[in-house]
């Protein structure tokens, strides 16, 4: 399994020092979930934890049940799902838990299908989301440390976590509700080793009224066990396939921790992809084989991604590593999970459900696997209304004004693209136009016409060569493509324009900002004639008389984003490897439908054309 990002993480921490904390683990008796000898105890009788991660945000709220049926019917009795903050606290103190964002709802659809739930409410969570779920806005304040004792995030964190318990604590085990135990943060020794931190956090969801057993999850090296851990959370592992890796693990976490039940809290049956990659998949055999064996040793899993789903709109993270600055995550979230980014179940589903058979507890018995809703296919069709996005600008947002531009969090945006516009001076028109680092792709235009770009991910591209006329209009166009949500250097990502613009050795002053966060297209006003200048909105309409999931194909296109009846399904690029943009069928009408398409950097031969496919489709190309 490839796990660049953890091997580099080991590499950052400092040598842990710590002596080993013995976790005040203890039987429970009234909670249903508890560990005894080591084992985990559900009801009073040993149990082993058969989880299922899926995330209630990267499925639409209509299909959830659906999902945990299909894990039913493989063999899991657990749910295990992170809480995104950012997706819940938009802006400071206005909190949403409506429709898709409505994890209580799912969490109860859990139980009313015989699934106990695992809670994952961070505040970190990592898992390739936007700053790892942190809301943007905490970057407004200069000089703000997430994950840190930093006062100023704390007491952010504690509301955060204070409102979530308001929502979820009632769902607990103890209370009646399917909620079996709660994770405190998210693998903080590949991060860091500030035990006060860790004992606040805890402290923190503790005082939010969480009252189940807590946990940590960190992965299988004593740095990261012993900087994970906190006294009364059980320190749970991640990773690890093969018997003797998991056994190496788990025979630290007893020499750590005595005592500890032995259970993967993060089990990769595949993985993610980034923009520019070859499509990651694995095989089904590989699994199958690591699975019989933790089973047949009575050790808990849980499958990161059981269900990936959809990181739908401008959720995507991104990583980094020792040779590439910035790798950010693609839209699509399949991770070559047992079931797919559509919710059916693949070869590996099969494969794993025959095994797990194997294991079942007397007199357990599973599910007939359901029928998982058919895809549809729609006909090619064309975009043929359309609008240049620098005419579109003042139906989008009223331009801030500043001597030197300001990041996206400054402006106020959490999300999207950002316009910064200035006129060239009247001395010096012409000259390397140097950025600092872009955050995070930028199109530079003048007078409206295309002169290239730079793009963070490839390594020292920070400056272009220009040649203007005094007085011309300078356009940076820059698309924030996803917080960092791994290790060190999220700490400081901002967006937009983080330092000055240089031409030549002049900083160029007097810039006009335009927010674009792109949530509501609903005042653009397309024309019939043919935007001949990009970037641009192109809109079209379909009819359908049936609807279902499908596949966008949008390979004829650039670079940009697809919304569909007012849904912003996500990113596309011609890089790949994702080709196509799951297109949820409860996101559809019978009759007309609407898809907008913003591209930013048409491809040589552009296609104004989508058709639907049954099937995703993938296709790396070179940049
Ligand atoms: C880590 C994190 C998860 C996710 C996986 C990779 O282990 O805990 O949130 O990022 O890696 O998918």
């Amino acid at each position: 399994m490839k796990r660049s990002i953890h091997a580099l993480a080991q590499g950052l921490l400092a040598a842990a020092c710590m002596a080993a904390i013995a976790p005040q683990i203890q039987a429970q008796t009234s909670p249903r979930l508890g560990v005894q000898d080591g084992q985990f105890v559900r009801d009073g009788k040993p149990h082993v934890i058969r989880a299922a991660e899926m995330h209630y945000a990267r499925i639409p709220h209509e299909y959830w049940r659906a999902r945990m049926k299909m894990a039913r019917a493989m063999g899991l009795n657990t749910i295990q799902t992170y809480v995104f903050w950012d997706l819940h606290e938009p802006e400071p103190g206005h909190w949403d838990f409506s429709g898709d964002k409505d994890v209580a709802q799912f969490i109860r659809i859990a139980q009313e299908e015989g699934l106990d739930v695992i809670l994952r409410p961070g505040p970190y969570v990592c898992a390739e989301w936007d700053f790892g779920g942190y809301p943007a806005w905490l970057l407004r304040t200069p000089g703000l440390r997430v994950r840190s004792m930093d006062p100023r995030f704390m007491a952010a964190s504690a509301a955060y976590l204070k409102r979530l318990g308001q929502e979820l604590a009632p769902l607990q085990a103890t209370r009646g509700g399917p909620i079996v135990m709660v994770q405190v943060e998210n693998e903080y020794g590949s991060y860091g080793n500030d035990h006060d931190y860790m004992r606040a956090v805890k402290q923190q969801v503790l005082d939010a009224g969480f009252d189940v057993p807590l946990f940590t999850a960190d992965g299988g090296s004593r740095a990261m066990l012993e900087g994970g851990s906190v006294e009364g959370a059980i320190p749970l592992v991640n990773g690890g396939g093969s018997p003797e890796d998991v056994n190496a693990a788990f025979a630290l976490a007893e020499k750590l921790h005595p005592g500890t039940p032995r259970m993967i809290a993060e089990y990769y049956p595949g993985w993610f992809d980034h923009w520019g990659e070859q499509h990651h998949t694995t095989r089904a055999e590989d699994h199958s084989g690591d699975i019989d064996w933790l089973l047949a040793h009575d050790i808990s899993v849980s499958f990161y991604m059981f269900h990936g789903g959809t990181s739908f709109g401008f959720t995507p993270g991104a990583n980094y590593s020792a040779t590439e600055p910035y790798q950010p995550d693609t839209t699509s979230y399949d991770y070559d999970a047992p079931l797919d980014e559509s919710g059916r179940p693949t070869p590996k589903y099969f494969a794993l459900r025959e095994v797990i058979t194997k294991h079942l507890s007397p007199g357990e018995t599973l599910p007939d696997v359901p029928k998982a809703a058919p895809t549809i296919a729609i006909p090619r069709f064309t975009l043929k209304q359309s609008v240049a996005l620098l005419d579109a600008l003042s139906r989008l947002s009223a331009p801030q004004q500043s001597e030197y531009p300001r990041t996206m969090e400054q402006l106020g945006q959490n999300f999207g693209l950002t316009l910064y516009r200035t006129r060239l001076p009247q001395t010096s028109a012409s000259g390397k136009l140097t950025l600092g680092e872009p955050r995070d792709y930028v199109d530079i235009l003048v007078n409206g016409q295309p002169r290239g770009k730079l793009d963070r991910r490839i390594p020292g591209e920070r400056s272009l060569d220009l040649t203007a006329k005094p007085g011309d209009t300078l356009d940076l166009l820059v698309e924030n493509e996803g917080r960092i949500n791994y290790s060190a250097k999220m700490v400081d990502e901002r967006k937009g324009i983080i330092s000055g613009v240089h031409l030549g050795k002049r900083e160029l002053s007097g810039w006009q900002q335009w927010t674009l966060p792109l949530d509501d297209l609903s005042r653009l006003q397309f024309s019939k004639a043919q935007a001949t200048q990009a970037p641009a909105f192109w809109r079209g309409e379909f009819t359908l008389d049936k609807t279902g999931d499908t596949f966008l194909d949008v390979s004829g296109w650039g670079k940009g984003h697809v919304y569909v009846n007012g849904h912003h399904l996500g990113r596309f690029w011609h890089i790949g490897p994702q080709q196509s943009l799951y297109l949820p069928g409860v996101w559809l009408k019978r009759g007309k439908n609407e898809i907008i398409v913003l591209d930013v950097e048409p491809a040589a031969n552009a296609r104004h054309d989508v058709q639907g496919l049954q099937h995703p489709l993938y296709e790396t190309k070179k940049s």
